[in-house]
C-alpha cells in the first residue's frame, strides 16, 4: 500500500520546488502558473529591477484569472491573489534555490554562454535527481546540456512556454538523445497538472510551434516587401480568413520583432541554404531603428502603454 496522505493532491509529476531562472515575461508567466497549481516556486534574477517588474505584472495576470474564476467575489479574489503570491519567492541569490529545487527551468535571454555557464553552475550545487529545462525557442537542447554532467544529461530537457504563458494552453516537451523517457513522463504530468497540454518534439529548430509560425511571419514580411498587399489586409486576411487570433504583423509585434530576428538569424547562418530561414531587409531595418514591436510603442503598428493606435 502507499501513503494515502498526499492522495488528493493533484500529481504534479513529483515536482514540488521549482526554480525559473529569469523574471521576464516568460519567466514571470511560468512563475505564475507553476505557483497557482501549488508548488513553492523560487523565481531567480540578477536585476532587483526586473523581480520588482515581475512582482507587479504577475499579480496584475493572477488578479486577471482570478477574477475570471471568482467573477462577483473580490474576496475570493484577493485569497487567491495572496495564496498564489505568498508560493513566489522572488531572489537575486540563487545557491539555495539552486540546492532545494526538484526542477530548474532556464528561462533567462537567449545567450547560449549564459546558459551554459548558469547550466553548468547549477550542476555543482542540485541534487543529483533535480530535472533542467530550458525554455529556450531557438537554441539547441542538446547543446546545453553539454555544460552538465553525463548523469544530469538524462534528466535534461526543454520545456518551452507561449506568450502569454497563463492564456496559452500549450507546452513543447523537447528530448535529446540523451533525456530520460522518465523524466519526459514526470515533465508531461507536470504540464497537465498546470492545465497545459504537452507535445514531444526532437530537439530541432524551432522545435514544432517556431518551426511553423517563424517562417510563415518572415513570409508576410516577404509579401509586403513585394509589394503584394498592405499590412492590415495581410492581417484581416489571416484573422478572418484563417482563424487567426492576430495576423502575422500584429503578432510579430506582439512576440518582438528583435527576437524573431535573433531566431532567423541564429537558424540563417546555421542553415544557409533554407530558403524559409532567410532574413529580412524591412524586418532588420525595423529592428535596427530600435522600432521592436509592442515594448518600444512601434513597429509595424504604433502603440501607446502597450495599446494599439487606431489606424496606425
Ligand atoms: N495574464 C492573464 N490573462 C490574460 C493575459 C495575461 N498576461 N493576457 C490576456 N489574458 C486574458 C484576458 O484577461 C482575457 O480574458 P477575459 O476575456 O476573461 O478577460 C483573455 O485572455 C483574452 O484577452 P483579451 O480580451 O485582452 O484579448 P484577445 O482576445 O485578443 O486575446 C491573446 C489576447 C490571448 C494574446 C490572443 O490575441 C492570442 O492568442 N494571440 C496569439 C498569441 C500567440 O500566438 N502566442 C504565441 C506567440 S509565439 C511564442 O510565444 C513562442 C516564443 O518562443 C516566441
Amino acid at each position: 500500500r502507499t501513503m494515502s496522505s498526499a492522495s488528493d493532491a493533484p500529481n504534479t509529476g513529483g515536482f514540488q520546488t521549482v526554480t525559473i531562472f529569469g523574471s521576464g515575461l516568460m519567466g514571470s508567466g511560468i512563475a505564475q502558473v507553476v505557483a497557482a497549481a501549488g508548488l513553492k516556486v523560487n523565481l531567480i534574477d540578477t536585476q532587483p529591477a526586473s523581480l520588482e517588474r515581475a512582482q507587479k505584472s504577475i499579480t496584475s495576470s493572477v488578479q486577471r484569472v482570478a477574477k475570471r474564476q471568482h467573477a462577483e467575489n473580490p474576496e475570493a479574489v484577493a485569497s487567491a491573489v495572496s495564496d498564489i503570491m505568498s508560493r513566489i519567492h522572488m531572489s537575486t541569490e540563487p545557491d539555495a534555490a539552486i540546492r532545494e529545487a526538484d526542477l530548474i527551468i532556464e528561462a533567462i535571454a537567449e545567450n547560449l554562454p549564459a546558459k551554459l555557464s548558469l547550466f553548468q553552475k547549477a550542476d555543482q550545487l542540485a541534487r543529483p535527481d533535480a530535472v533542467f529545462v530550458s525554455n529556450t525557442s531557438s537554441l539547441s537542447i542538446a547543446e546545453m546540456s553539454q555544460a552538465t554532467s553525463a548523469s544530469r544529461r538524462a534528466h535534461f530537457a526543454g520545456l518551452h512556454f507561449f506568450n502569454p504563458v497563463p492564456v496559452m494552453g500549450l507546452v513543447e516537451v523537447i528530448h535529446t538523445a540523451d533525456t530520460e523517457p522518465a523524466t519526459l513522463d514526470r515533465l508531461r504530468t507536470l504540464c497537465k497538472a498546470i492545465g497545459k497540454r504537452p507535445v514531444s518534439c526532437r530537439d530541432t529548430p524551432g522545435f514544432i510551434v517556431n518551426r511553423l509560425l517563424v517562417p510563415y511571419l518572415f513570409e508576410a514580411v516577404r509579401m509586403l516587401e513585394r509589394g503584394d498587399a498592405s499590412v492590415p489586409d495581410i492581417d484581416a486576411s489571416m484573422k478572418l480568413g484563417a482563424g487567426h487570433p492576430m495576423g502575422p504583423f500584429q503578432l510579430a509585434d506582439y512576440v518582438g520583432l528583435d527576437t524573431i530576428k535573433f531566431v532567423v538569424d541564429g537558424w540563417s547562418a546555421k542553415y544557409p541554404d533554407v530558403e524559409l530561414f532567410r532574413p529580412s531587409e524591412l524586418l532588420n531595418s525595423l529592428v535596427a531603428a530600435g522600432h521592436l514591436g509592442v515594448k518600444t510603442n512601434q513597429g509595424f503598428y504604433s502603440y501607446e502603454n502597450g495599446q494599439l493606435v487606431k489606424g496606425s
